[in-house]
């Protein structure tokens, strides 16, 4: 699954759908162009018709209303992976994002004590909610989170229970400020502190590498960098050195500031968005998760 080749293909791309409890019709995601937080009923058309432009692979973000201070509870997303995937089966790739800043209370992709990340804790809530997105028919588990340790606790785990589902870790995440229209919609801004803590500092590329050839030791299938154009340069050294599949995330914030150019007549949006992501390919990425891969799939 996501081979590399010489030109890039739609079976290399992602498209993130954004399914949000409570919600009475999809609502735009600002700056995303069309990209909406969905009701469970407004997700299923939209990968219908997605399917027709040519995608193939998913990743879910799924965002309950009643947040907890120690997440048990995913019922919601239990209830709107298994309907999803009953409905498209094997014609859909269903990757999850695991991960439980839309879900804490206080927005942090981990459990917090004191202003501080417990471990333990998290990696319990991580596992229990990958265990049921497994059940509910998840083909990928993409744990986002960035703690500590979380690849290799779940795939003890996984092991444990024989499951051999892939974990696709986002094994190189920097801190960023790109990804505030994400934000917007997973409800995930983190209160009190920032997430420099767990996220990678930008100027440090040996820890950037290390990241990935670490989350590859525990036992990662597929590898990632984000944000996607700048982190492009450690595509390839990492492949190099972990041999393994390794693909982008063009996140929220570069394919908006693609939109607001084009929006503002300062370019025109399909050329900045086919460069953007041939650049990233160029890199050699092996799969690109993108806002607007259902608009470039057909032509690519
Ligand atoms: C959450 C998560 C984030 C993104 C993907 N998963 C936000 C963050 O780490 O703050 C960002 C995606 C985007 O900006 O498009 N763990």
């Amino acid at each position: 699954m996501f081979s590399y080749s010489q030109k890039l293909k739609s079976s290399q791309l992602i498209q993130p759908i954004f399914i949000e409890e409570g919600l009475k019709s999809p609502k735009i995601i600002k700056g995303l162009g069309q990209n909406y937080s969905h009701t469970l009923k407004s997700a299923k058309k939209m990968i219908e018709s997605d399917l027709k432009r040519g995608v193939k692979n998913f990743i879910f973000f799924i965002v309950p209303k009643k947040k907890q201070s120690r997440p048990q509870n995913f019922d919601f997303h239990y209830k709107s992976l298994s309907n999803i995937k009953k409905k498209f089966g094997k014609r859909i790739i269903m990757i999850v994002d695991t991960c439980l800043c839309s879900i804490t209370t206080d927005g942090h992709c981990g459990i917090t004590h004191h202003n501080k990340i417990n471990l333990k804790e998290t990696h319990k809530s991580l596992g229990l909610a990958a265990l049921t997105f497994i059940n509910a028919g998840a083909d990928i588990i993409a744990p986002s989170d960035m703690m500590k340790g979380t690849t290799k606790y779940l795939k003890s785990l996984f092991n444990k229970k024989k499951i051999n589902t892939p974990i696709m870790s986002y094994s190189t995440k920097f801190f960023s400020s790109f990804y505030g229209p994400f934000r917007n919609a997973a409800k995930s801004s983190p209160k009190k502190f920032d997430r420099s803590s767990y996220q990678l500092p930008v100027n440090d590329r040996k820890k950037a590498l290390q990241s990935s050839i670490t989350n590859a030791k525990q036992g990662a299938s597929f590898l990632m960098v984000k944000p996607g154009i700048t982190s492009i340069d450690l595509i390839r050294d990492i492949k190099n050195k972990t041999k393994l599949p390794t693909g982008a995330y063009q996140v929220s914030g570069e394919y908006a500031s693609l939109q607001y150019l084009s929006k503002h007549k300062l370019g025109d949006f399909k050329k900045l968005y086919k460069e953007s992501l041939t650049a990233i390919h160029r890199a050699g990425a092996n799969f690109i998760i993108t806002y607007g891969a259902r608009d470039i799939a057909k032509n690519l």
